[in-house]
């Protein structure tokens, strides 16, 4: 289904790719952590920026490296092991398409040639669809903004998909799962989906990113969720998952099937990168 067809947002301001690294049994040579620093050459460390990107950054591409946290990964109701079992995540976002397309490419090709593999989840970044300006004050005016790995060193990605019975829903019915509901005395029966994860707004950067050909569609993640947080942080994005799904706080998880969420640790090196 196209965002058009559903009164959501069609505007894509940006690209995103997520290339989940699964190392061959052939190990890792020292050429290889060179290669991978040479095919970051002219985008962005994202590992050391403070705040949003400039524009020529954003144009030029951005990457952030990240090694799997395997103990902190957990399997939800779909299952993917080229996710879930990987070893690292590379991380990029673009303007356009093209120069994290090429990375892609170059990546795939250093690391087939070793006998491992690379999965690929691809996502567009939107305008948002459901928020009005009073909820961008509450939700996003004061969110913490990105900042770099010594600060914010954890990640997590969380793919999912809505169910066809949430795309056949009326847009209005699928806007009243993000804010509270009341009961005919106006007592708040259900939090929805911003108030359940409220908590996060102040400590967990979050980034969203949606199917690039368009929602209900096999061979893509409906959305793609990516969040930072200080280690300090990581009890309170286990309590938003946690109020997230639950469905007496948050009926819009009815409408979820998630992928793995995976958990990993930001580095700036290819070398520590590649560290076993
Ligand atoms: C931490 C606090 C969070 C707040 C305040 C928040 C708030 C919101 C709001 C207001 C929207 C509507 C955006 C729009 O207008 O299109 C939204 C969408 C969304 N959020 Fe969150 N969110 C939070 C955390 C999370 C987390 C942890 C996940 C984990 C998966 C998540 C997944 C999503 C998804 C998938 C959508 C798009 C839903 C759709 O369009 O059907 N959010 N969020």
């Amino acid at each position: 289904m196209q965002p058009a067809e559903l009164n959501m947002s069609t505007t894509v301001i940006g690209h995103q790719l997520f290339l989940f690294v699964s190392m061959g049994d052939r190990g890792v040579d020292g050429e290889l952590a060179q290669d991978l620093e040479l095919l970051g050459k002219g985008m962005e460390n994202m590992h050391d920026a403070d705040g949003p990107p400039t524009d020529e950054a954003f144009e030029g591409g951005r990457y952030q490296l990240l090694r799997a946290e395997p103990e902190l990964t957990t399997e939800q109701q779909i299952a993917h092991p080229a996710i879930s079992g990987s070893h690292g995540l590379i991380r990029l976002e673009c303007a356009s398409l093209e120069p994290i397309k090429r990375y892609e490419t170059g990546l795939r090709a250093l690391i087939e040639s070793r006998g491992g593999s690379v999965e690929t989840l691809a996502g567009v970044q939107r305008l948002r669809s459901y928020t009005s300006h009073a909820m961008v004050q509450f939700a996003y005016a004061h969110a913490l903004p990105p900042g770099p790995g010594e600060k914010y060193p954890l990640a997590a990605v969380t793919p999912l998909n809505k169910t066809a019975a949430w795309w056949e829903m009326d847009f209005m019915h699928r806007e009243s799962f993000f804010l509270p509901r009341y009961d005919e005395n106006e007592n708040m029966v259900v939090k929805g989906h911003t108030l359940a994860s409220a908590a996060g707004v102040p400590s967990i950067n979050r980034r969203l990113v949606h199917a690039p050909e368009g929602y209900g569609l096999d061979g893509n993640y409906d959305f793609v969720g990516y969040f930072e947080f200080a280690e300090a942080d990581a009890p309170v994005f286990r309590q938003v998952m946690e109020a997230l799904r639950d469905t007496e706080q948050n009926p819009e998880w009815k409408y979820v099937l998630e992928g793995p969420e995976w958990w990993g640790r930001r580095v700036r090196s290819a070398e520590s990168f590649l560290a076993q």
